[in-house]
């Protein structure tokens, strides 16, 4: 089995497995952190090609999350660029990210809990809301519970389910990418499954998708490609199939256990 995932810091090892073309978003040699002097991101890069599913796994604290908000404008990025479409956006606010159709799902307090699920949408969209029938038909297809219970609380709603509106939310702006954060933290087995059959629905709707998950074999399953990130860097990269089988990926960041455990209970060859 090979270890070729393994990132030596040439372009075609860091986003090995990525299509031809030029990428919808291109993030290089990114560094950023929180506090004068310390860099949380020590030099990242990230391409998304249209209509890819993109992840990002590793450690807790490997500056995943980080990734995502200096993408989004919300982390300020030290050095490198962050290109969409060919365009410079690298020091370019959250709202004017949006309008420019990237989206952006924190890893918390993603919904506005007082207000209902049509207001949550509304907010999504408070910079065109005469094109909320539009998209409200849009997300309603994609996710019908949301159009019979329009008028419910966001607040009352279970984990599951907001965050089906926060995902929702994002979309109302028409994004050609979304950045999800951890979007099946905290659910159970059968919740976190129908996020991620959630997430592949809205990525074959046609809008590019970078998912950060701790879930990372899950991730993995269905990723186009994938990134492990570590302290701050490229770790390993390549088709989500391929590291999920490389042994080096397995060893650090996967664990082995379920593989021994299954293993384990593999009935024995006749
Ligand atoms: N607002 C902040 N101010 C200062 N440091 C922060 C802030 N947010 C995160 N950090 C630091 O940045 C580092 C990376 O954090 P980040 O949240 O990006 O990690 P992560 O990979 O998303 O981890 P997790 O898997 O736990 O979500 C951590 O050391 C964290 O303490
Ligand atoms: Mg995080």
């Amino acid at each position: 089995m090979s270890t070729t995932a393994v990132d030596t810091g040439d372009a075609a090892s860091v986003h090995r497995g990525a299509p031809a073309g030029e990428p919808l978003l291109d993030a290089r040699d990114v560094i950023a952190g929180y506090i004068p002097g310390v860099d949380i991101l020590n030099g990242c890069n990230l391409v998304v090609h249209p209509g890819e599913l993109v992840g990002i796994i590793g450690p807790n604290g490997a500056g995943k999350s980080t990734l995502l908000k200096a993408l989004f404008g919300l982390v300020t990025i030290r050095s490198g660029t962050v290109t969409l479409q060919g365009e410079n956006i690298t020091h370019q606010r959250a709202d004017a990210l949006v309008r420019r159709g990237v989206g952006f799902v924190p890893q918390t307090n993603n919904v506005f809990p007082s207000l209902s699920i049509e207001e949550n949408l509304q907010m999504g969209l408070f910079q065109a809301p005469k094109k909320f029938d539009e998209r409200f038909a849009f997300i309603v297809d994609l996710f019908p519970t949301l159009g019979e219970r329009r008028k419910q609380r966001a607040g009352s709603l279970s984990g599951g389910e907001r965050q089906m509106v926060a995902m929702a939310r994002a979309l109302m702006m028409e994004p050609s990418v979304l950045l999800l954060d951890e979007p099946s933290a905290g659910l159970s087995p059968v919740r976190q499954d129908e996020t991620f059959i959630r997430t592949r629905k809205i990525n074959k709707a046609g809008v590019s998708i970078v998912i950060v998950e701790q879930n990372a074999r899950r991730a993995l399953q269905i990723c186009d490609r994938a990134y492990v990130l570590d302290q701050g860097r490229n770790a390993y990269s390549g088709p989500g199939r391929e590291l999920m089988h490389d042994p080096k990926v397995i060893e650090l960041y996967l664990g082995t256990l379920a593989t021994d455990v299954e293993e384990a209970h593999r009935p024995p060859a006749q």
